[in-house]
């Protein structure tokens, strides 16, 4: 397929947001900056009509909560209206046999933007493709990207450390299957001197194609075989869960999850005090409970909020040019 989504470049009005790669540092930084009004928006519950008139497909042939919520949410507080499609594989003619194409193209006549998650990595550029009126956003395509997950956590992770570039982070987990993980390599590769150390079982290790990628791009990866290996005094820590519905049995991920936890005694070992402790969720037993309330985890409060945050701010670009 020859078609590759549009470069940023500073203008988001009507362009697909499909991967990372389509973003530079400073449109990241248009971003933030009316995520900041957006906040406000949000948090003063005052209403507001930017998106009034407009309708937004969220077309979801995957499970998602906070995507998905985070996204009709986003549409609601800027006076805008969704069509939910959950579930089409059950709930549309999809089940009927109905291709992606011909989906896409009736659901943009319907409304003027379309979110897709879609279990096989390269469905929504194939969804930018087909859609001749209006841009699609990737809301996690397979083991692909996530680039509005990843947005989320650089928004997060400025705000904690006021800078994106001269981190090292840690990143652990499904790094071969995980969607968040590849795109956040991307994102992490835009700014300068950026190292993140890998940990993960040995199957799930990050694939020689992507290390290779992303090492290309910029960002310094460093494997480690412990979590004795972590850092002390990291930036941030990205802990994800082993994708099930990505593995070839149930034995394969009984085999291989939580083998790595955040616990309390970890935390006390290698973070340091301003260590800021993340994860897309949902989690699946990655993260000791006990560490919920300590204020470095932001997993259940600033990376959840921002989620709603930045979308808005997201469509209101894409669907408003400001
Ligand atoms: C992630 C996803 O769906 O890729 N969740 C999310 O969108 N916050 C992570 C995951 O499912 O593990």
């Amino acid at each position: 397929m020859s078609f590759e989504p549009q470069k940023i470049n500073g203008k988001f009005k009507g362009k697909d947001i499909i991967s990372l790669d389509q973003f530079s540092p400073k449109d990241i930084a248009i971003l933030f900056k009316l995520t900041k009004k957006m906040k406000k928006i949000a948090y003063n519950a005052r209403p507001s009509s930017i998106l009034a008139g407009k309708i937004v497909t969220l077309l979801f042939y995957e499970p998602s909560s906070r995507t998905f919520g985070s996204f009709g949410a986003s549409v609601k507080q800027l006076g805008g209206q969704t069509v939910d499609i959950l579930n089409p594989q059950v709930f549309s003619s999809v089940s009927k046999g109905e291709s992606l194409e011909d989906t896409i193209r009736v659901f943009e006549a319907y409304s003027d933007a379309i979110v897709i998650r879609h279990p096989v990595a390269g469905t929504a550029k194939i969804a930018a493709a087909t859609a001749k009126h209006v841009p699609i956003i990737n809301a996690g395509d397979g083991i692909g990207e996530h680039p509005t997950q990843t947005l989320l956590d650089l928004c997060t992770i400025e705000e904690k450390d006021g800078k994106l570039d001269n981190l090292t982070g840690v990143m652990v987990g499904d790094l071969l299957n995980g969607r968040t993980v590849h795109s956040l390599l991307r994102g992490l590769s835009l700014y300068k001197n950026n190292t993140v150390y890998l940990l993960s079982p040995n199957e799930l290790k990050l694939s020689k194609e992507d290390h290779q990628k992303f090492s290309s791009l910029g960002v310094k990866l460093i494997e480690i075989e412990s979590d004795k290996n972590i850092p002390k005094n990291a930036d941030f820590w990205y802990w994800t869960r082993v994708q099930k519905e990505r593995l070839k049995s149930l034995e394969n991920y009984e085999s291989l999850k939580n083998k790595f936890i955040v616990t309390k005694d970890l935390v006390e070992k290698k973070a340091g005090k301003k260590t800021i402790i993340m994860h897309p969720l949902p989690r699946v037993g990655e993260i000791d409970p006990v560490i919920d309330d300590d204020p470095r985890a932001v997993y259940l409060s600033a990376q959840v909020r921002n989620g709603m945050y930045v979308r808005m701010a997201l469509l209101s670009l894409i669907l408003k040019g400001s």
